[in-house]
């Protein structure tokens, strides 16, 4: 069976940042800063072999033709609400982006994951997709998108997250083989309550100040 790609961007000043996200003692302002500037540096992985088109402009001193990247071709698809901490950042190294939402709940009953919001941009065929969740703990979440996303038939699908517990990317393996993983660290476990060992906590409490 082929397994999906995972890529631990262990550049330093990832791992600096993520290092202190981690600490308990690290306050909301400075938790979002650093997430900010996280994000941005994995947008850069991210991004690495994205398309660019040759376009004719003009320099002070002559015509040449040169490099873009069609933007608003990627689609950044954040799973609420903690995605949004990672959206900001990605949001501005690729301000033409498009964004798209999805909001998942775990139905107590059957612990599956039940949508509750879907909105993406139009004409989902021509964009490459770029999922982004902070935590990607039991994968339930992170699948149920990415089934969802496929159909739409995007043009690609990524998945970006901070932290993976080794849990959740062996379950995106199997369902997901042909979604690449980019995170900036594989974890030790989930713990019982499915929170990541040794983890951050909860990101989306942590971004926002809600506890
Ligand atoms: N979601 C979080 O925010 N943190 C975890 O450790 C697991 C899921």
């Amino acid at each position: 069976m082929n397994k999906t790609p995972v890529t631990v961007i262990n550049h330093p000043l990832v791992q600096h940042k993520l290092t202190l996200m981690r600490m308990e003692s690290t306050p909301t302002a400075e938790f979002r800063r650093l997430l900010r500037e996280v994000s941005m540096l994995l947008a850069y992985e991210v991004t690495r072999d994205i398309p660019l088109a040759m376009v004719d402009i003009q320099t002070p001193i002559q015509k040449m033709r040169a490099p873009l990247i069609d933007g608003k071709k990627i689609v950044l698809v954040s799973i609420l609400r903690a995605g949004n901490g990672i959206l900001e950042g990605m949001l501005e190294l690729l301000p033409s982006a498009r964004v798209g939402h999805i909001g998942l709940y775990r139905d107590p009953q059957t612990l599956t994951p039940v949508e509750y919001y879907f909105k993406m941009p139009p004409d989902m065929s021509q964009r490459d997709v770029i999922v982004v969740d902070p935590m990607l703990a039991t994968g339930n979440s992170a699948a149920a998108a990415l089934s969802r996303l496929k159909d739409l038939k995007p043009l690609s699908i990524k998945f970006v997250c901070l932290i993976a517990s080794p849990e959740g990317v062996d379950l995106l393996s199997s369902e997901h083989p042909d979604v690449p993983i980019y995170t900036a660290s594989v974890d030790e476990k989930l713990n019982e309550h499915g929170y990541i060992v040794p983890g951050l906590g909860d990101a989306g409490d942590r971004i926002y100040g809600t506890k």
